[in-house]
């Protein structure tokens, strides 16, 4: 990431937004979901019943029993004894960010900061008026022709900046340095000239619900097809959402967001049931992105693209989510299919179908494991290891320990059932199938469900015997340790068994004189003493 430069105030925003109050606390505090919040027993007195409550989407703790208050800064002051410096340090250790020097906001900064969303504002007004004017009478005519109605244009605020600029005349008494700061206006060899020329202007509004920024999108199918203003003080591409300030009362009544490719898509979906949509801005999703989707809520449904484009976009987000999910969260991803997106599917289908596209989505287990499938070939040796590596290495960004661990399990009864057993079929091998009894399948049954690892380990050899992991397990108890012994003397016996009968076999050939046949035996009989050797060894432990 490039080095940014923070104020102070803009770090501890940096921090809140970064950091989960549920993480942070929890990891001093057990805590429980009820409801919206988590719950817990208050560490600033001493009480026996949770009366602690924690907000994740408003950042906030609050004890009903003593009414202490406040943030993840406060908490990790309070906490540990430290001052506000100190507590900076510590939480931006968590997060993997540097500490930057502390620097008060200078004053002449917070005057530009002011001058920024003013002229911001009076732009949006300017733009919006202008798409009522003559010479915005083509982008209304567009706008409308995608499916706006005159309350949406409202709404977004969209407006149209017309061919020869707006902002520079407007906003000659204005301080130049002011205005380039805004991004509105750029400096030319005769003077400040306008940004967005001839463009259907989308402001871009923070969660406060200011215009920050603007993306304008060209309606004569000249390239590129949007330009965004470039960052400026006030406006991080990476940290964007749009959408999100109409969209925050949404996620949290529907307990979910939905996140789409572009922003037309996601006024579209705001507009037509899905009150919960946003999108990220110009650019792919990013770790900013998503931390600040999960700070309103971690149920998430990526909707993206049906094609390769879409797919790696897909990939590419889950793998930003794995570090941010929780065995409560429920993070899906859902695919248009057909190169339409999801305005497209809006105006031919409806709602409705659009309805069936989110219903459908694939949570992220199973994305991840069809993932690993599609991308490696898993029918080789070679194919199943990078498919393995892959599946380990997005799993190891899990933080919960317990949670990572069932998901290990999880893949390894896949592999198992998927990769192993399935590829084995009884009649193909040349060998017989070894039989055993009951009691040994039930407790193979028993070892494959409680020890997925050594079912994986002895995939081979238990797929032969025909053990399935989803065979309903037994009730038996087996340390792991036992357990492979278990299945290593079962195996050694099976092969014993095998090279008796091969015995049998060269002895048949040796009756009918062949000569190569006693040095076979000879052979076979000194496996079989290594056999049980081993054997012997194995059970003396
Ligand atoms: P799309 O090309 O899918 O745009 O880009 P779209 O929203 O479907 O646009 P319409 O329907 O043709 O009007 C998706 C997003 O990628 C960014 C924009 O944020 C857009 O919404 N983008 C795309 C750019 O920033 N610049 C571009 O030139 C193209
Ligand atoms: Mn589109």
């Amino acid at each position: 990431m490039a080095p940014t430069k923070y104020s102070y105030s803009n770090f501890t925003d940096e921090l809140r937004t970064r950091l989960s109050i549920v993480d942070v606390v929890g990891r001093r505090v057990p805590l429980t979901k009820k409801g919206q919040n988590y719950w817990g027993c208050c560490p600033f007195h001493n009480e026996k019943t949770p009366s602690f409550s924690v907000n994740e989407e408003k950042g906030f703790y609050h004890c009903f029993g003593c009414g202490e208050h406040g943030d993840i800064i406060s908490f990790t002051m309070k906490s540990n004894n430290m001052d506000f410096k100190a507590a900076i340090a510590e939480l931006a250790q968590t997060a993997g960010l540097k500490l930057p020097d502390y620097k008060p906001k200078p004053a002449a900064q917070i005057a530009r900061e002011e001058s920024y969303t003013q002229i911001m504002e009076a732009a949006t007004k300017l733009y919006q008026a202008r798409l009522f004017d003559a010479d915005g009478a083509a982008a209304l005519e567009y706008i409308r022709g995608r499916g706006f109605s005159d309350e949406m244009i409202k709404k977004y605020r969209i407006g149209y900046a017309p061919r020869g600029g707006i902002i520079a005349g407007r906003f000659a008494n204005t301080k130049q340095e002011n205005l380039l700061a805004t991004g509105l206006c750029r400096r030319g060899d005769y003077g400040l000239y306008d940004f967005f020329r001839d463009k259907l202007m989308f402001p871009i509004f923070n969660t406060q619900g200011q215009v920050v920024a603007f993306s304008g999108r060209s309606m004569d199918g000249s390239e590129p097809k949007y330009i965004n203003t470039t960052d400026t003080e006030m406006f991080h591409k990476r940290r964007t959402v749009f959408g999100l300030n109409f969209a925050r009362d949404a996620i949290y009544r529907a307990g979910r967001s939905i996140v789409v490719e572009g922003q037309i898509d996601a006024i579209r979906m705001q507009s037509n049931g899905f009150p919960e949509t946003v999108a990220p801005l110009g650019t792919s999703l990013t770790e900013d992105h998503v931390a600040l989707l999960c700070k309103s809520n971690r149920n998430i449904t990526f909707c993206f693209d049906g094609d390769g484009a879409g797919q790696k976009a897909a990939a590419r987000a889950a793998s930003l989510v794995m570090p941010f999910l929780r065995e409560t969260s429920d993070v899906r991803f859902a695919f248009v299919s057909g190169g339409k997106d999801p305005d497209e599917v809006l105006k031919s289908g409806g709602a409705s179908a659009m309805r069936r596209i989110i219903d459908d989505a694939v949570g992220i287990i199973d994305f991840m494991w069809n993932l690993a499938n599609k991308s490696f070939l898993v029918s080789t040796p070679a194919g199943r290891t990078q498919a393995e590596k892959f599946l380990a290495k997005e799993i190891e960004k899990i933080q919960d320990a317990q949670f990572k661990s069932e998901i290990t399990k999880e893949y390894d009864s896949r592999k198992f059932n998927m990769w192993h057993k399935w590829k084995k079929s009884p009649q193909k091998t040349a060998a017989p199938v070894p039989s055993v009894d009951d009691i040994t399948r039930n407790t193979l049954v028993y070892i494959t469900g409680a020890y997925p690892a050594l079912g994986e380990r002895y995939a081979e050899f238990l797929g032969g015997l025909g053990i399935s992991f989803d065979a309903t397990t037994p009730d038996m108890n087996m340390d792991e340790t036992a357990a492979e012994k278990y299945i290593v003397s079962l195996k050694l016996q099976k092969y014993m068994e095998k090279m008796q009968n091969k015995k049998k076999e060269i002895l048949a050939a040796m009756l009918a004189g062949d000569a190569a046949a006693a040095q076979q035996m000879a052979q076979v009989d000194a496996e079989i003493a290594r056999a049980r050797e081993k054997l012997e060894k194995l059970i003396s432990i």
